[in-house]
């Protein structure tokens, strides 16, 4: 198979990474990439949102599936555009991906299909949004319709705080369009853990569960980020995990059926550990990053045949996945100032010597080349996973090979999977 992969950040290394290895990839492409994927995979620069030139590249170099990893390009079409010419993909629909870029669709699809969620209220009235408060209880959670890349969540200690919330959304358009719709959301008490569905149109294969940190310093303290670090497997027991099966993705998959948006593709289930069970937080359209970072290397099965069987809606005929018995712990390496401003060009050393820590394996996301160096190119620039029998090796292990790695302003946390 030649299979081409669309995005260039950590997510899409971890993938390419992972095809590159299975047997039945004969070559792997990426568009744009980046430096470290430059090494397992050949580079296209080719904007994965143009889907016009994603089918042609896609047609001319003769990809037998097409993985996409980041949603602006499902958003924009990328998939329909591709299924027009015939060309198998794995990544949603535009209507399908409205599950991510749509938070109204998405409780309303679970509200149909009998999901558990947050109970909520939505409306783009901000008098009526205010008034909507006084049947929550504090913290108050405020969240924008659309996408809004990581900033359109608010948790509000106090009704004079989430008020400002919703002014900021609504009135303000902090977010533009996005923030024209609002919900207001009860907050959700309990450990939080993703788990990822690979989906076929109307079955799916679980992968195994994994944590992620979002906030940006030690203690979960600080703003949200798109994700500091990870580890897998998270220890959800079994019977919990098992019952996501039929209680959350299949009812899920079939409500999008019937509304004629059969879903193929990663089905990401952000999930709170409630003390009545779990609920679901958010659905998003795509592997989560930088949880793909420590999943993947765990992942014994072909990746390409299970990705190809979903694109061709036969997961049945494929056996459930397999893992090798490690633990997996990924700390993502971040700009100075990020999630805020940061400044990039920065010369990065000591890659090597990060990778050849026994059980290390570095992934890139915000990384370019200036002549023969490679300098940092975005917030979050390195995603370091450790391998290793337990979890508290294995980070261990991650540590061991961030602490190779320098770059003038390197942010990281140290407490990831500190617990575990
Ligand atoms: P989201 O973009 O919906 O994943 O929200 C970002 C983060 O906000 C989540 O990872 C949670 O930590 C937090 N969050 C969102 N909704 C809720 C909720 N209903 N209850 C508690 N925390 C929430
Ligand atoms: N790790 C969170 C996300 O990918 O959205």
């Amino acid at each position: 198979m030649r299979v081409l992969v669309l995005g260039g950040g950590g997510r899409e290394h971890a993938l390419c990474w992972a095809l590159a290895r299975a047997p039945s990839v004969d070559a792997v492409l990426c568009a744009p990439g980046n430096v470290g994927i430059a090494e397992v995979a050949e580079l296209h620069d080719v904007d994965p949102t143009d889907t016009a030139m994603v089918r042609e590249l896609a047609v001319r170099e003769r990809v037998d599936l097409v993985v996409v990893g980041p949603e602006a390009p499902l958003v924009a079409g990328v998939t329909d555009s591709l299924q027009a010419a015939d060309i198998p993909v794995f990544g949603p629909s535009s209507e399908a991906a409205r599950i991510e870029s749509s938070k109204v669709f998405a409780k309303e699809v679970m509200a149909a299909a009998g999901v558990p969620t947050a109970r909520y209220w939505a409306g783009n009235d901000a008098e009526s949004a205010l008034a909507a408060l006084r049947s929550f209880d504090p913290p108050y959670v405020v969240k924008a319709d659309g996408l809004a890349a990581g900033k359109g969540v608010r948790i509000c200690a106090d009704e004079a705080a989430a008020g400002e919330a919703l002014k900021e959304l609504m009135v303000d358009q902090l977010v533009g369009a996005a923030g024209s719709t609002v919900l207001i959301e009860e907050f959700l008490e309990g450990p939080e853990v993703s788990v990822f569905g690979l989906c076929d149109g109307s079955d799916v294969m679980l992968l195994a569960p994994a944590q992620d940190f979002k906030r940006a310093h030690d203690g979960n303290a600080g703003p949200n980020t798109g994700g500091m670090g990870a580890y897998c497997p998270y220890p959800l027991d079994e019977a919990t995990f098992d019952g996501l099966r039929d209680g959350v993705f299949r009812p899920v998959l079939a409500e999008l059926a019937v509304r004629g948006a059969g879903y193929v593709g990663v089905l990401y289930a952000g999930l709170v550990l409630a003390p009545g069970g779990p609920e679901v937080l958010e659905f998003n359209a795509r592997f989560g990053d930088p949880e793909t970072q420590a999943l993947l290397p765990r992942l014994a099965s072909d990746l390409a045949e299970v990705l190809a069987a979903c694109a061709a809606g036969r997961l049945a005929q494929v056996p459930a996945p397999r893992w090798d018995d490690h633990s997996a712990v990924t700390v993502v390496l971040t700009s100075g100032g990020y999630p805020g401003e940061y400044q990039t060009g920065q010369p990065i050393n000591g890659l090597d010597e990060a990778a050849a820590v026994d059980g290390a394996l570095v992934f890139h996301a915000g990384t370019r080349l200036d002549g023969d160096q490679v300098v940092t190119a975005g917030g979050r620039v390195l995603a370091v996973t450790g391998l290793a029998g337990t979890v508290g090796e294995a980070r261990e292990t991650a540590y061991a090979a961030a602490d190779r790695i320098r770059f003038d302003g390197l942010q990281r946390r140290d407490d990831i999977a500190a617990a575990g």
